[in-house]
């Protein structure tokens, strides 16, 4: 293109901007075009001038992501830090579970891995997205070695007893057969312009090609047609010589419409944090902890040095010059606190907080998680179904199946069984282990046929976060949507206590909310002692 047309398409372009969403949407223009820069999504992890917290304490409840993230900051601020911790272990739901290991729901018999060495479960969080921008500059910063993480893989399953005989269907299929009948269906529309008032008369060539492209559509009677299409893969593949391949047969939209998997899992691959490409640390989630744990702070020591477990907290209260905190090993007296607890818990422990605060924290609510992972005995979902990581779909309790992103080829390797939250994780939480590995394996079959056959039921590991000491659940049900004004008035400091977590973000259920709202609260400690970022 000429540029002296680029200028003027591009001037026509903000000026249509301008009309339609006013000096925002210019903004946004500007940058599409590349004539502004575009501010960066993460200005860093946050740096302060060194010393500014000597002789200041702060107590930060929880050494989950949140806590150990704020413990860094601020200890090479210079604060005194101790990040008092209710349970054994530490880094909170980021919970890899490597043969040896154990860990028990709350009145339950303990949960021991048996898997081979070299295996592992991740039983809380598995993924991070590429724009969680703040998680991965710390990643990158304290060394934490990344891999993908496949979400969705065309080869993957969708399930349902109530269409295709129940039998699992590809990804593939689904998706592109849809996508065609869609397609087709809009390329009859005899007049795009009554669609949309943007487009004219001129424009229907254009969007019968777009079409034609989107829904791979064949011409048929001087129209569009969709009459199925590599995309939606073979029957019987294309070979050598005389083996052309035989495509699949077109799935019909009513079908679909009745499989309801439009509902689960056919279009989660769109949602902006399940895009691709995702990641996951090499080993096991909570490298990001190990990393964090390992990171210097001043006086020789590392952030692991600042942490106390095993110790619940049985009061926080504010007073005239600081907090205290009473604690199973101690009491701190410090200046701030810095509360990641589940805000439900916080709520349950001894408190002077004001009756607008304590209800605030009552009223944030907790969703349910529930995940099992079995070690199979074969790789069969590479071996028979040609499945390299990603996750298939099922309107069976289970509801989803991943499958190892790692060690292609192996002999063996651990999928997630079953991953579901709210109402499902809870009827899951319920049953004994036995009864959630039978529930498991039905699921299984269900996608599967042959499942039970191989895995190892005797090494499966189930988890029901709901269930686990000093846990709520797996994650609060989008605080920020679900009560605003509990929320926004549990931004506010309360006193010297504040709180972090990814609950107070928006990206509740993520680390990169934990990490940014741990930022956001020793900026606002910082800002208390007369400081800013540098
Ligand atoms: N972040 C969690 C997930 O990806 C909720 O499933």
């Amino acid at each position: 293109m000429k540029q002296q047309n680029s200028a003027l398409s591009r001037r026509g372009f903000l000026t249509r901007l301008a009309a339609l969403g006013g000096a925002g949407a210019v903004y946004h223009g500007l940058t599409t075009l590349g004539l502004l820069a575009v501010p960066p999504a993460y200005a860093g992890i946050p740096a302060y001038p060194a010393g500014i917290g000597k002789g200041r304490r702060v107590a930060i409840l929880g050494a989950g992501m949140a806590g150990l993230t704020a413990a860094l900051l601020l200890a090479r601020a210079g604060f005194e830090v101790k990040v008092i911790e209710a349970n054994r272990h530490i880094g909170g739901r980021s919970l890899t579970v490597r043969p040896g290991d154990s860990y028990a729901e709350a009145g339950r018999e303990a949960m021991v891995c048996r898997f081979d060495d070299g295996l592992y479960l991740n039983a809380g969080p598995g993924r991070i997205p590429h724009h969680h921008t703040a998680v991965l500059e710390y990643c990158r910063e304290l060394g934490v070695a990344m891999e993908p993480y496949i979400f969705a893989s065309r080869a993957n399953l969708l399930q349902s007893d109530k269409a295709f005989g129940g039998q699992p269907i590809q990804l593939r299929r689904i998706k592109h057969d849809l996508r065609g009948q869609l397609a087709e269906m809009l390329a009859k529309v005899p007049d795009p312009a009554a669609l949309d008032a943007t487009l004219g008369p001129a424009d229907r060539s254009a969007f019968l090609e777009m079409l034609r492209e989107f829904g791979a559509l064949q011409s048929q009677g001087g129209g569009l047609v969709y009459r199925g299409s590599n995309r939606a893969g073979y029957a019987i593949p294309p070979g050598a010589a005389r083996t052309p391949g035989t495509l699949n047969p077109e799935i019909e939209l009513k079908a679909l419409l009745d499989s309801d998997f439009w509902k689960n899992g056919l279009f989660n691959d769109m949602v902006d944090y399940w895009q691709t490409s995702l990641m996951q640390p090499v080993g096991g989630m909570d490298m990001i902890v190990q990393g964090l744990l390992r990171a210097a702070v001043p006086g020789g020591r590392t952030v692991r040095d600042l942490v106390v477990t095993e110790s619940p907290v049985a009061e926080v209260a504010n007073t005239a010059t600081g907090v205290r905190v009473v604690h199973a090993n101690g009491t701190e007296v410090a200046d701030f606190c810095i509360s990641t607890m589940a805000p439900s818990l916080l709520a349950k422990v001894k408190n002077n907080f004001t009756p607008a605060y304590a209800g605030a924290l009552r009223r944030i609510q907790d969703a349910a998680a529930f995940k099992l992972g079995w070690q199979a005995t074969r790789r069969f979902w590479e071996e028979d179904d040609q499945i390299y990581g990603g996750i298939s779909w099922t309107d069976h309790p289970v509801t989803q199946i991943w499958y190892p992103s790692d060690e292609f080829f192996a002999k063996t390797g651990v999928l997630t069984g079953a991953y579901n939250n709210g109402a499902t994780a809870e009827l899951f939480g319920r049953l004994p282990h036995d009864g959630r590995v039978a529930l498991a394996l039905e699921g299984g079959e269900k996608l599967h046929p042959g499942f039970s056959n191989w895995v190892y039921r005797d090494r499966a590991l189930s988890i029901a976060w709901q269930n686990m000491p000093h846990f709520a659940g797996g994650w609060q049900n989008n605080p920020p949507e679900a009560d605003p004004d509990a929320y926004f008035r549990l931004t506010v400091p309360e006193g010297n206590v504040m709180l972090a977590g990814d609950f107070l973000s928006y990206w509740w259920g993520w680390k990169e909310g934990a990490i940014r709202s741990a930022d956001l609260a020793v900026e606002a400690i910082v800002a208390r002692v007369g400081a800013a970022r540098q």
